[in-house]
């Protein structure tokens, strides 16, 4: 039995993990749910608080956390739960893998790109202030050695793990010369350690285009936190959208499994959200307990839904509702294979 935190989250976050916490009661997995339902703007209504003291010592105590998204005020309010769960628990690495599944018409067939995005420093660090008299808005973009060390060390022991080909970092080293500079030097020391890893690195404009353009010869992408947001929404887009994107944020210790995508205000209560992002969150969340074959369950059931084309959410060209396409997702877990090979 594990424990694990659960966030619903707001917007479509509750239909959506409802739905996951679903697919891994059918691998057979036994969970107990920590769930916390009052976070983000629920939170502050009920103790004050964006995120409960409570939260953060469930997700310590248990480890591991499954999470829907949370709704962030535009330019006022409090500071985004996500950023800073992230940099409170410190979860510095935020895992993306962007892949094509079947039945989705994309310009593109073969997208299998997987990003790295350092997830506690840069622009979002958090160092923010406006001076009143000057009118003057200041948000310190603060890059780390250490910062950088540990998600490029990261990435280059994951593409060596998996069996991925090549590395690229991303970086505006041209201007910004000191903070991604930095990312930039370390990255190509680091790069000596891995001599079967092939590395490259892209100015972040020039990135934005390629992936566009040729999205196929791209492997994995390591960057600094606010390029990396914003190039997993592209990459996200290469395969289908917002709506089957998974995403792991880890840390030495901790991990917190969540979709790339936000609470989605303008289909929340519509029945309509994708729930396959935070069905594949789940199935990151088991790989990485060592529940290797549910997980592997789940890629395989998801696949086969996709394949079959029936019971696929609007934004990837059906008509089922989320709770359909969760429950063909169920039957085919039932359907699949219990022994899979590597
Ligand atoms: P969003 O990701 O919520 O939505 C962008 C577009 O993608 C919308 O058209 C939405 O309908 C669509 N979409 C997203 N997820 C979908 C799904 N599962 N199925 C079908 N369509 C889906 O981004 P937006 O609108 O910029 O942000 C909304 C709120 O979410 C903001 O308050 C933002 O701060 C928050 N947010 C939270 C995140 C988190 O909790 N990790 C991540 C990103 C945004
Ligand atoms: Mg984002």
């Amino acid at each position: 039995m594990y424990s694990i935190t659960l966030i619903p989250g707001d917007g479509i976050g509750p239909e959506v993990t409802d739905s996951a916490c679903r697919i891994i009661e059918a691998t057979g997995v036994n969970v107990r749910w920590d769930r916390f339902e009052h976070v983000g703007h629920a939170g502050v209504q009920k103790y004050g608080q964006p995120v409960p003291d409570e939260l953060i010592q469930s997700i310590q105590t248990n480890g591991l956390c499954l999470k829907g998204p949370v709704t962030t005020p535009i330019g006022k309010g409090f500071r985004s739960v996500n950023v800073f769960l992230r940099q409170k628990l410190d979860l510095f690495v935020n895992l993306r893998p962007c892949k094509c599944l079947p039945n989705i018409t994309t310009p593109f067939k073969d997208v299998d790109i997987v990003i790295f995005r350092e997830n506690t420093e840069g622009l979002y660090s958090g160092i923010e202030s406006y001076d009143e008299r000057l009118e003057i808005a200041d948000s310190i973009a603060r890059i780390t050695r250490k910062g950088s060390r540990r998600i490029l060390d990261y990435a280059f022991k994951w593409v060596i793990a998996n069996r991925r080909k090549s590395l690229t970092a991303v970086h505006k080293a041209n201007v910004l010369k000191l903070s991604t500079g930095l990312f930039l030097n370390e990255a190509k020391i680091i790069s000596r350690d891995f001599p079967d890893v092939w590395f490259n690195h892209f100015i972040v404009d020039n990135m934005a285009m390629q992936l566009v353009l040729k999205p196929e010869v791209f492997d994995c992408i390591v960057t600094t936190n606010l390029f990396g947001d914003i190039l997993s929404d592209l990459c996200a887009g290469l395969v289908g959208g917002l709506g089957v994107v998974p995403g792991a944020n880890l840390g030495d210790r901790l991990a917190v499994f969540e979709a790339v995508h936000g609470s989605a205000p303008d289909i929340a209560g519509t029945s309509t959200a994708n729930p396959t992002a935070l069905i594949r969150s789940a199935s990151l969340l088991l790989h990485h307990i060592g529940e290797i074959q549910a997980s592997k369950q789940i890629e395989w059931a998801v696949h086969q839904v996709y394949e079959e084309g029936e019971s696929l959410t609007p934004d990837v060209g059906g008509n089922a509702s989320t709770e359909q396409m969760t429950d063909q997702i169920v039957h085919m877990i039932h359907q699949a294979p219990t022994v899979f090979r590597d």
